[in-house]
């Protein structure tokens, strides 16, 4: 499958993914007629991105960051550019014995993690894997809080450590306002949680009291951790040029080390400190609706959250299946698939699950598999030339997804090219997410994105398993290592934008 970001610096994006470059003209599988294939084509056409739409996509969050980051700018900002409080990557001295919790999908872990110094790798010890049911997600936060402590009072039973004090991470994978490393404020929940009385609360406090109301365990201190800074630090851990963590699973989002003085909310000039950017936010306040089609118009619509995390609506786990969903519908109501046909699992949201589309996509079973899913899953009329069409459809939405995570990370990489005046920046990126290890050409896509983009950065990728767990862990080695503290500086609202410095643009 080509994964080529469109080369036309015109308007004209690339229409003919159904062609794409290194498929067989004569392959006799489908037969799908010129006419049909031309109105796919033209039905998908909005879902295709020009190299030049993608420079401005890239444009745009280059302007958000600076917006996030500022004193006077940051209220408004779509893109939140949050502090962490973490102020220094892994330098291999860091040892002990840790638990971390992690807490931003649908599961619940809980690990114990043991960091040998100069060993260039954690140990992770044990771990357990709690649920949380769908009812508790959208309930009361002290109830979940509750089952938080339940589980790791259950793990530490186990493990006989239930009278240990041992430092925490805590991996919280929601945007909050870290007030210091141990004191978050949740801003809002996302990817489908919506427990009462959390927004606008100390989620560490939440969770000492919660293990305080139980009286039979206690923990030391607490250090909280974005996902996307635990997948930085743990990979920080093996490579110690990663300074950018970046998810692409459930949701999606990216961490970086950024100049402590554009930090303008927190006190101090000196070094750096890790800014999770929350760039799923990005495009809040309208600036993508050029590229946003209907359909992802119609699954903010009917989302939990609408108008929030627009960009991560058009890229992560949680939506792909559901545009994709929507898409097929429309396309069988235009009868371009299906013979016209649609059916009572197609029309039930979220049927269309976002692991078939990487499925669909493999290169050798992915037709069969398509079959399987659209007749079998789906309850759908699908014969050769609609799984055909349907591998199409999965092919240009995961291509915008990743092309469109591509440039936002070429932004980042951009942006701390600039930062240090450097001509050249090699750097890595440690990644996680279903989306980008399970996609069979994910990754490939993204990659050729950056590159182009950011045509003076060398990336590396580092894919890191379980960063938000053992990460988290890191981040509490780390900060106890440096034991410093700054202050996060009160907002001041106003309509100026901050007196930056002029980064120049350079693609
Ligand atoms: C959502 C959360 C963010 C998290 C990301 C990936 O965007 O708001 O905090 O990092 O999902 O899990």
């Amino acid at each position: 499958m080509s994964s080529e970001v469109s080369n036309g610096d015109t308007d004209a994006p690339r229409a003919k993914r159904a062609k794409l470059e290194d498929e067989d003209d004569d392959s006799d599988e489908a037969a799908i007629s010129p006419a049909t294939m031309s109105k796919v084509e033209d039905f998908l056409l909005p879902f295709q991105l020009s190299l030049e739409k993608l420079r401005e996509v890239s444009s745009k969050l280059r302007k958000d960051l600076i917006r996030g980051l500022g004193k006077h700018t940051h209220r408004r900002a779509p893109v939140k550019m949050l502090p962490t409080f973490v102020r220094d990557t892994p330098d291999g001295t860091e040892k002990g014995d840790f638990l971390a919790l992690d807490l931003g999908g649908t599961n619940f872990r809980v690990l114990h993690v043991c960091v040998e110094e100069n060993l260039q790798k954690v140990l992770k010890n044990d771990s357990q894997v709690c649920a949380i049911p769908q009812e508790m997600m959208q309930g009361p936060g002290e109830e979940l809080f509750d089952h938080i402590a339940a589980c790791l009072a259950e793990f530490l039973e186990s493990l006989e450590l239930k009278d240990k004090i041992l430092p925490l991470g805590f991996t919280f994978s929601f945007p909050c306002e870290q007030k210091d490393i141990d004191k978050s404020i949740l801003i809002r929940w996302t990817k489908g949680f919506a427990c009462s009385g959390v927004e606008g609360q100390d989620v560490v406090l939440m969770l000492r009291e919660a293990i305080k109301r139980r009286g039979d365990y206690d923990i030391g201190s607490i250090a909280m951790v974005n996902d996307t800074v635990g997948t930085m630090m743990n990979c920080g851990y093996q490579d110690q040029s990663c300074e950018i963590g970046l998810i692409i699973g459930t949701g999606t989002n990216a961490c970086y080390m950024e100049e402590m003085r554009n930090v303008k909310r927190v006190e101090g000039d000196e070094g750096r400190m890790c800014i999770n950017t929350e760039w799923g936010g990005f495009g809040d306040d309208g600036s993508l609706r050029d590229i946003q089609t209907e359909f992802d118009v119609e699954v903010d619509r009917t989302s939990i959250n609408p108008g929030v995390h627009t960009f991560e609506k058009m890229i992560s786990g949680m939506y792909l299946g559901e545009v994709a969903r929507l898409v097929l519908i429309e396309m069988a109501k235009k009868n371009l698939v299906f013979g016209g046909e649609t059916s009572e699992a197609l029309l039930t949201p979220d049927s269309f699950e976002t692991r078939f589309i990487s499925e669909i996509e493999e290169e050798d079973t992915g037709l069969e598999r398509a079959q399987l899913i659209l007749t079998e899953d789906l309850g759908l009329p699908a014969g050769p030339d609609d799984c055909e069409i349907v591998r199409l459809v999965c092919d240009i939405l995961s291509t915008r997804s990743a092309q469109l995570c591509g440039a936002a990370l070429a932004t980042i990489a951009n942006r701390i090219r600039n930062n240090r005046g450097l001509s050249h920046l090699t750097t890595t990126v440690g990644v996680d997410g279903t989306v980008y290890t399970k996609h069979p050409h994910y990754s490939d896509r993204l990659e050729e994105t950056v590159k182009t983009l950011a045509p003076k950065c060398d990336i590396k990728f580092l894919v890191t398993d379980d960063g938000s767990g053992k990460g988290a862990a890191m981040v509490t080695a780390v900060a106890q290592r440096l034991a410093i503290h700054s202050k996060l500086l009160e907002d001041s609202d106003g309509d100026e934008e901050e007196d930056e410095e002029d980064e120049e643009e350079e693609d």
